[in-house]
């Protein structure tokens, strides 16, 4: 059997007569940028984030810097992420000319552990990007209590998380802005490149429409700016998905469970840990090998396998030759949770068009290979899930 990792095609049969009559609306508009679309597709995703304001960019990288530039971050400035992310995350932070500062993650989240935060603030340090990694969000109310005893700004980056909720709390209840991305692999996919900011403050939300339309809000009259807009096919398609994320969450949700019914009694491996209260919306299923030494040995067994398993990410950004480093990046560490993770993380296919007998195969696929290797396998939690249990990470 062959287990992709993708289902965008089988997600466009099911839902092609919505996604072609959006698509069809907005050819007949003759609008295609900035247009009806785009402002419907706006309204609809603020509504659906409970703020006042969505902003649709050119993609989730740009909607990082754009709010980090509206609220004025830039040279000089430091700004605290983790370095078991997407590339994109401290990428951003460097194309707004501001200092990456990376703090180590939670070893069972793998979110931003709050404990690391506080002691990497400077007087130069003006914001937080938490990301919700995999799907779970960050321990906010931990982060939005630590950013306003210090006056810093929150900017939660929610590529893979859109749907996700805490205990109390929704994503940007409280921070200044969350952006997420839209390319097609996320939760809320177009077929192309493209994201958006979400935001309760007008004047973030009045920046940002200037700053991606060449610094104008009025016709030939420019200031300061980029192109970074989200054009209104794009719009039409994910304004078409929108309507389906719950329930497409929902089911991700329910491969997870039998993804970790079927592999709870591995002993080489842990689970992804969803910590109580959380909605996990499962952007990705990422196990961890219990050794690092068996993590390509296993992926390699699932490739063989017909399987299409990735890993995300198999390099910490703090070990990425290719990030501009010198004024660009500070170290707050140690940063052994993140390089553990790194070391051990394997992402099994996980999209809700997924069939019971292909989720079935991958874990026995999975299982098969712990069988070979249980007996060498150490007690307890795997090198990745050790680390010092922080008060987030301890309520699971
Ligand atoms: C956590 C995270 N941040 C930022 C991005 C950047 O988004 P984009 O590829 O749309 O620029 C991505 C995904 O691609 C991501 O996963």
């Amino acid at each position: 059997m062959q287990v992709s990792f993708y289902g965008h095609v089988r997600q466009y049969q099911n839902i092609k007569s919505e996604i072609d009559a959006n698509i069809h609306e907005v050819l007949m508009s003759g609008q295609y940028v900035m247009g009806p679309m785009l402002k419907r597709f706006e309204a609809e995703l603020a509504r659906y984030h409970g703020t006042k304001y969505a902003i649709g960019v050119g993609n989730g990288t740009d909607a990082i810097w754009l709010a980090l530039m509206a609220l004025g971050i830039g040279p000089g400035d430091e700004v605290i992420t983790h370095p078991n992310t997407f590339f994109a995350t401290a990428e951003a932070i460097w194309i707004a000319g501001a200092t990456a500062v990376f703090v180590d993650c939670c070893p069972k989240t793998k979110c931003i552990c709050p404990a690391n935060i506080e002691a990497a603030i400077t007087p130069k340090t003006k914001a937080i990007v938490p990301v919700h990694l995999y799907g779970q969000c960050a321990d906010m109310n931990a982060i939005w209590q630590i950013a306003a005893k210090h006056k810093l700004h929150v900017i939660e980056d929610n590529a893979q998380a859109i749907g996700a909720h805490g205990p109390g709390f929704r994503i940007c209840d409280r921070s200044d802005a969350a952006t997420t991305s839209f390319i097609i692999q996320k939760n809320l996919g177009t077929f192309g490149d493209s994201g958006a900011v979400v935001t309760n403050n007008p004047d973030i939300d009045a920046r940002i429409r200037k700053l991606r339309n060449h610094g104008s809000d009025k016709r030939n009259v420019h200031s300061f700016g980029f192109n970074s807009r989200l054009d209104d096919l794009h719009a039409g398609i994910l304004s078409a998905k929108l309507k389906h994320i719950d329930e497409w969450n929902d089911q991700r949700r329910k491969w997870a469970a039998r993804y970790s019914a079927g592999l709870k009694d591995c002993r080489t491996i842990d689970l992804p840990v969803e910590l109580p209260g959380y909605r996990h919306v499962y952007h990705l299923y990422v196990i961890e090998t219990k050794k690092p030494e068996w993590r390509d040995m296993l992926l390699d067994h699932l490739v063989k396998a017909g399987i299409d398993a990735k890993t995300h990410y198999s390099i910490a950004i703090h070990k990425q030759a290719g990030y501009p480093w010198g004024k660009n990046a500070r170290i707050v560490g140690p940063l052994t949770n993140a390089e553990a993770n790194a070391a051990c993380c394997i992402s099994l296919p996980m999209y809700p068009e997924l069939l019971p007998q292909e989720v079935d195969y991958v874990i026995e696929k999975v299982r098969e290979w712990d069988a070979k290797f249980a007996a060498e396998a150490p007690e307890g939690k795997g090198i990745a899930q050790r680390g010092k249990t922080c008060p987030s990470c301890s309520k699971a």
